[in-house]
């Protein structure tokens, strides 16, 4: 549960240093905020806000009248309040008077600010129901809530965004009038700068710190830190090989891995490790900030594991870091493959910090044989599970960003021949980069 007292003054950011609330592009030719919604799996629709008379067309997310839109932005730093107050808006959108809606992501950029991410609220009946729906949410969050973006025809059709701040005693007022007009999409994904600081981590550190900030109200994050606390640093390699087998759900993963252990005469470890994936749960239900920060924090626990196993005999890992920076690299990054961030980008490289495996493989089926495959199992789904098949444009951008990795980078097998043939080219790849075992 949020406290709504801790994030009223949380949210009293200086409006100067808000994208949203940034005039918007003159005619001096400073640049104005940018927005891009985000469809369901489809492109980004651009739009920029114009001071005057615009021969451009208006953006294609609005829906007719008398339907009405509506948006809201939190900042999208690493700041763990801020994640929570994403989270939660995004949770209510989903429930009660908001039903009717159409609830789509929306990020805020430009305008020399930090990027905003939020939501347009597509209300395809209009009526003041929505509004005032929005309004007593946003006043529910505490003495400076979210601006509230309300948008509306103009006499010939031309579309406006009037920017609502809400104040004491039911009273609000208007920051801004300004035309909306289509732009053109980024050459970047807008979320690409922010990943490093919001869902990749590349440092103990870093992660640490995110988890250090939830101790109030995730009991089992002290938990977590002691564990990592405990765990030697800058762990060293034992002189025995380290595999890394990493792929996406239903490539074969577990059954090769434990294939591999057994023909090494192994130690078998996965990430998150066992002494602390009886927190998943709780985790994953967090906003991605955190989630991240916990799976990262996983990877360094399981690295000592490794430093610790590898001095007596070799070392298979079910997954390590690659897989942490992939999902959260395809979850942060909406639609298609393109908007991933280029090869060769800083987010595809190995933290410093953290020990090395000699070797990863990467499993990798068809998209077919791979639903095949997901739908003979039955086990219970995750938010991120259920969203990888729903939309396959998901597995498609994490299996992208495992190709991506680099130092160490990820070796591809084919996983679809039958399980000794698998097993057969692991082995083999396995001899010919580590030697004689
Ligand atoms: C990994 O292999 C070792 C050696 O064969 C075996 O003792 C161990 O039980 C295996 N681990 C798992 C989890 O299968």
């Amino acid at each position: 549960m949020l406290h709504p007292s801790r994030l009223g003054r949380l949210t009293l950011l200086p409006r100067a240093l808000s994208a949203m609330a940034a005039p918007p592009a003159g005619a001096s030719g400073q640049a104005g905020p940018c927005f891009a919604v985000e469809g369901p799996g489809s492109d980004l629709v651009c739009f920029t806000l114009s001071a005057g008379a615009s021969g451009r067309p208006e953006p294609r997310c609005f829906v007719p009248a008398p339907g009405r839109c509506y948006s809201l932005c939190v900042p999208a730093a690493s700041s763990v309040p801020m994640a929570r107050l994403h989270r939660r808006l995004q949770q209510r959108l989903r429930q009660g008077p908001f039903g009717r809606c159409r609830v789509l992501g929306l990020l805020c950029y430009g305008a020399q600010a930090a990027l905003e991410k939020g939501f347009l609220i597509q209300d395809p009946q209009g009526g003041p129901e929505t509004e005032r729906a929005l309004e007593e949410l946003l006043r529910g969050l505490g003495e400076l809530p979210p601006l509230l973006g309300v948008y509306e025809a103009g006499e010939r059709g031309e579309l406006w965004q009037c920017l609502w701040a809400l104040r004491g005693a039911g009273g609000r007022e208007l920051l801004r009038r300004a035309r909306v007009v289509a732009a053109e999409e980024p050459p970047l994904h807008p979320a690409v700068p922010g990943l490093s600081h919001a869902a990749v981590f590349h440092s103990l550190e870093a992660a640490r710190s995110v988890v250090e900030q939830c101790t109030s109200f995730i009991p089992e994050a002290t938990a977590v830190l002691d564990l990592v606390d405990k765990c030697p640093k800058q762990s060293k390699k034992g002189e025995f090989p380290v595999i890394v087998i990493e792929g996406l759900d239903a490539t074969g993963k577990t059954t090769v891995t434990q294939s591999v252990n057994d023909s090494l005469n192994a130690l078998l470890l996965r990430s998150p490790p066992a002494c602390i994936s009886q927190w998943r749960k709780t985790f994953d239900d967090e906003p991605t900030l955190i989630r991240r920060a916990f799976y990262a924090l996983g990877n360094y626990i399981v690295a000592s594991e490794i430093a610790k196993a590898s001095t007596e005999s070799p070392v298979v890992v079910d997954r390590y870091w690659h897989s942490t920076a992939a999902y959260a690299i395809a979850t942060e990054i909406s639609g298609k493959v393109q908007n991933l961030p280029p090869a060769h980008h800083e987010v595809y490289q190995w933290p410093e910090d953290l020990l090395k495996p000699d070797l990863v493989l990467l499993l990798t089926v068809s998209p077919e044989e791979r639903i095949r495959r997901l739908q003979g199992r039955g086990l219970e789904k995750t938010e991120e599970e259920t969203e990888l098949e729903a939309n396959s444009l998901f597995p498609q951008k994490v299996e992208e960003s495992y190709k991506r990795m680099e130092n160490p980078r990820c070796q591809e097998v084919d996983a679809s021949p039958s399980r000794e043939e698998v097993l057969r080219t692991v082995l083999y790849l396995i001899k010919k980069h580590c030697g004689s075992l």
